[in-house]
């Protein structure tokens, strides 16, 4: 006789007067067992670990194993760890919006339990990123500097753009956030820049200061300025400037539920992931098509 799982699966269905039943808790894996995805948010008493707390909370399709933070208050009904190997409990995801510090602990933790880690926090140094890629080797880690689905599409047109417009035009990356963020540029800023880069004709240089630099802009460069203040969620342009005419291509964020939303959307891709690799929010929106 052959390996038999045994296994209890609760389905409840919500019908509501002539509405199609709606299952609760549903969720099909890669082995097709329906379950209820057991996350963990890391960076969960910071302004966007409470953002996904909040959304995944009221989503039926999730439920939240702990949390972890070197702040670690319980601020909703689960429980929250200083430090990720407190916590031996299941998961199917970890979803971190911490800071770069966390990396270390949480590649160490998703390494050993083989858990898929959705990586949203921005400002990774070269030796992060390089981490990143090796434990990617083993894992399936998924990261972008920005989650939401209008900056992802921004940076396609930017892409397109750059391939059309070529080097008659100079590119220009502005963005804006609240007096808060530590990082300048943002992850996002930078995204956009790599964009223009994939496809422009020449290997373009950064710029993120000219206050140094007394001499007319270069052609092969992309300027990135950053503005900090106030409570600004996010604002992205890229501005292609050329002979008599500007393009501009903004996105304004007006919340950052956006960002969670695409956090938990990533989540819920990446927990049906088996193949090791480094994922981003493209291979999320392919997976929907
Ligand atoms: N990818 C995106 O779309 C996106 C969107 C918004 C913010 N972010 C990034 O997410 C990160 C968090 O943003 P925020 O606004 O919530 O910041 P925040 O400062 O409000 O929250 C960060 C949290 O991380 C915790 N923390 C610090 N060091 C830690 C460690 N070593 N281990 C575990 N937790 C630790 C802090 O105690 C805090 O609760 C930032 O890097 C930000 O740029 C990314």
């Amino acid at each position: 006789m052959g390996n038999v799982i045994a296994s209890t699966i609760s389905i409840f269905y919500s019908c509501i007067d002539d509405a199609p039943c709606v299952p609760l808790y549903s969720i099909y894996t890669e082995k097709g067992i329906i379950t209820m995805l057991k996350i963990i948010i890391s960076g969960s008493s910071g302004h966007m670990g409470r953002t996904v707390a909040e959304l995944a909370l009221n989503d039926r399709e999730l439920t939240i194993s702990a949390g972890f933070d070197v702040d670690a208050q319980k601020l909703y009904n689960f429980p929250v760890y200083a430090a990720p190997r407190e916590f031996s409990g299941a998961a199917d995801v970890v979803v971190d919006f911490s800071t770069p510090s966390a990396l270390g602990d949480l590649l160490s933790y998703c390494l050993e339990r083989k858990i898929p880690l959705v990586l949203c926090t921005t400002g990774y140094s070269d030796n992060d990123l390089h981490a990143i890629h090796k434990a990617a080797e083993t894992l399936p880690v998924f990261r972008s500097g920005n989650m939401s689905l209008g900056i992802n599409l921004l940076a396609d047109l930017v892409k397109r753009s750059c391939a059309v417009l070529g080097l008659s035009f100079d590119v220009e990356v502005a963005e804006r956030h609240h007096r808060r963020k530590v990082d300048a540029p943002s992850g996002t800023a930078l995204m956009l820049a790599d964009a223009a880069r994939e496809a422009l004709p020449y290997e373009p240089e950064y710029i993120h200061e000219r206050q140094s630099r007394r001499e007319a802009r270069q052609s092969h460069e992309i300027g990135i300025s950053a503005v900090r203040g106030g409570t600004i969620v996010g604002e992205h342009e890229v501005i292609f400037a050329g002979y008599d005419e500007v393009i501009e291509l903004k996105h304004t964020a007006f919340s950052r539920d956006i960002f969670a939303v695409g956090a938990l959307r990533a989540a819920k891709f990446m927990a049906g992931v088996r193949n090791p690799g480094l994922y981003d929010m493209r291979d999320v929106l392919n997976s929907a098509e």
